[in-house]
């Protein structure tokens, strides 16, 4: 029997990997092999790429006033080549992870997928959709989620949730409050345009709630028994 992708979107912290962990832990207790990933960062060369993409200003190499371009925070990246690491990330992710375990029959409980590249690098950054299409299609070689899950919070309650976390907030975070509405816009037309495959779960629920729609909705399109 084949595995199946199912792929958790959503704004920053929208509750996608403690919903994936609770998620990971109910199918393995109705006995189905489970594989928790990520993007980006599922595979060993993913994690260098993640670092990349996600460090913080103060987790630069060197302290202020020792780059190139002159500015305390580093050089800052580019955007066509943020997309195009994430594009080699989903690449490297597919090949090494996704393929062989979907091969092996696992599910796979992937946090992040195509739909982010679509909400973040199109909707978010304005970057051409068609390139978009373009990069996921060649990264993915066509594989597709047999379901999203997008977790739908406002993104003042998911970026009031990350403040809260004390870590700091990553390079993405960082962004503009406008630039994280465009993402939220981008995911709500995304599931429109899509709507056998993504499902809408209101993400300001409580964490157990929202685990009970999740598993309802799972039961429905995995056909399990339980
Ligand atoms: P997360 O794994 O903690 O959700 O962080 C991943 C960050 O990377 C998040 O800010 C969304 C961003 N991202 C993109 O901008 N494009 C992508 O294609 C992916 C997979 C993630």
């Amino acid at each position: 029997m084949g595995g199946k992708l199912i792929v958790f979107e959503g704004v920053e912290g929208c509750g996608k990997t403690s919903q994936i962990q609770l998620c990971s832990e109910w199918l393995e207790s109705l006995g189905v092999t489970v594989v928790v990933t990520r993007e980006p960062g599922g595979t060993e060369l993913g994690l260098h790429l993640r670092r990349l993409l996600l460090e913080k200003s103060e987790d630069k190499p060197f302290p202020a006033g020792r780059y190139a371009n002159g500015s305390a925070q580093g050089e800052p990246v580019a955007e066509v080549t943020e997309l195009l690491l994430y594009a080699a990330d989903r690449s490297q992710h597919v090949e090494q992870e996704l393929k062989l375990n979907l091969a092996a029959g696992k599910y796979i409980l992937c946090d992040r997928y195509t739909d982010s590249t679509i909400a973040y690098q199109g909707y978010g950054r304005g970057l051409n959709m068609s390139l978009i299409n373009q990069l996921n299609n060649i990264a993915t070689g066509g594989l597709e989620s047999d379901l999203t899950i997008w977790l739908d919070v406002d993104v003042e309650v998911g970026l009031a949730r990350k403040l809260s976390d004390q870590v700091g907030l990553d390079r993405i975070e960082q962004e503009t409050i406008a630039f994280h509405r465009r993402v939220q816009q981008g995911y709500a037309q995304i599931a429109a345009s899509h709507p056998s495959r993504i499902v809408r779960v209101d993400g300001s629920l409580s964490k157990e709630a929202v685990q009970e729609v999740i598993q309802g909705i799972l039961r429905v399109h995995l056909h399990l028994a339980r």
